[in-house]
């Protein structure tokens, strides 16, 4: 493909707002149904979609793998791939379906990805990742976006992580989002490759002192909104994973904190009141109760009651035939945790 020399696709305003604070892709976590109930912690944070392969979205069932409810805007969808023409025409479709960003996987490291060639493998391929880029940005007119590693292997060093950002930068690339630590593609499974490669933070400061105008999102090891406001002194954007999912109450004050948006900050009850109406339209289109309740299990994380809430969550709410009056139960004042927790 021809390379063009093509700036930053000016971001619609309130996307480069919302990607000050993003909930990383987090395969089989932030479903549909994840994304929902972490919407009703913060209205503008971006929320991302699990990895989704280019080439089931072109073939699979595109209702089940594309669907999201209104409220989950503003809403990135994350493709995998490295064929750029399919990948082009899985951005149009995700455009047609409303998402606001397309961002490409550049970052998983598992075996089954890697037979795929495409995820962090990519890295030793910065001019085809380039491609891939560019050709989904002629098809859409959204931001399209990249999220890497800092390096795979024995290509590991800054100097090639700057030369593969070059090329997405060159490619027109309206941001990277930037998960702080290499991957070892042979050795270390996903899980150890989230963990064991030490992070460095440092890498992705300097990054965005060598690339000034592209927007950087830093990934991996951030616990704390107060954390993440450090790296807003001098990034674009935070994209938090495993502690947004286990802890989500983390982002409660979120919309205050990070977006200064003085509005009220939920409370526990209020978030349950409001995802009871979505859990019942879900129930009526045969959504077993457990495949929203189970995302929730970190919801009176430290709190009074966080254990026989997860113990209520792992029995009656996966009960065949559950109903929302098991979390309407649960908030009942006379029940003893619905005052105090909520
Ligand atoms: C269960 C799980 C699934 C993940 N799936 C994806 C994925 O689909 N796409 C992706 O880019 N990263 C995926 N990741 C990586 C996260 O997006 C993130 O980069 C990583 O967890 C580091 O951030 P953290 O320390 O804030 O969790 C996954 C992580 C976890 C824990």
């Amino acid at each position: 493909m021809q390379r063009q020399m093509s700036g930053p696709r000016a971001p619609r305003q309130s996307l480069a707002r919302a990607r000050r604070l993003a909930v990383a892709p987090m395969l089989d976590w932030t479903d549909r149904h994840c994304r929902y109930f972490l919407r009703l912690l913060s209205r503008h944070m971006l929320l991302y979609t699990e990895m989704i392969v280019a080439q089931a979205v072109l073939h699979g069932d595109r209702a089940r793998l594309l669907a999201y409810d209104p409220a989950e805007h503003p809403l990135a969808i994350q493709l995998a791939g490295s064929d750029p023409e399919p990948l082009a025409r899985a951005a149009r479709i995700a455009a047609d379906w409303g998402y606001d960003e397309i961002n490409l996987n550049v970052g998983c490291p598992s075996n089954r990805v890697q037979r795929g060639r495409f995820g962090a493998c990519l890295m030793a391929e910065p001019r085809l990742v380039a491609d891939c880029v560019q050709a989904m940005r002629a098809a859409v007119a959204l931001p399209v976006t990249v999220k890497h590693r800092l390096g795979i292997d024995e290509r590991d060093s800054y100097g090639e992580l700057v030369e593969f950002v070059g090329h997405l930068s060159e490619a027109g690339c309206d941001a990277i989002i930037v998960h702080a630590r290499k991957a070892w593609l042979r050795g270390l499974n996903p899980k150890e490759n989230r963990c064991v490669p030490p992070l460095r933070h440092d890498w992705v400061l300097a990054l965005k002192r060598d690339f000034p105008a592209l927007p950087i999102v830093i990934n991996g090891g951030i616990q704390t909104l107060e954390h993440a406001q450090d790296f807003l002194k001098e990034l674009d954007g935070v994209m938090i994973g495993r502690a947004a999912y286990r802890q989500p109450w983390i982002l409660a004050e979120a919309d205050r904190l990070i977006f200064a948006d003085d509005g009220p900050t939920p409370s526990r009850r209020k978030v349950l009141e409001r995802l009871i109406p979505y859990a019942e339209r879900q129930l009526t289109q045969g959504i077993p109760l457990h495949a929203i309740t189970r995302h929730l299990l970190g919801l009176f994380q430290g709190q009074p009651g966080a254990r026989a809430w997860r113990r209520l969550l792992s029995t009656e709410a996966q009960r065949p035939g559950a109903g929302v009056e098991v979390l309407r139960a649960w908030l009942n004042p006379e029940r003893r945790i619905g005052s105090q927790a909520a």
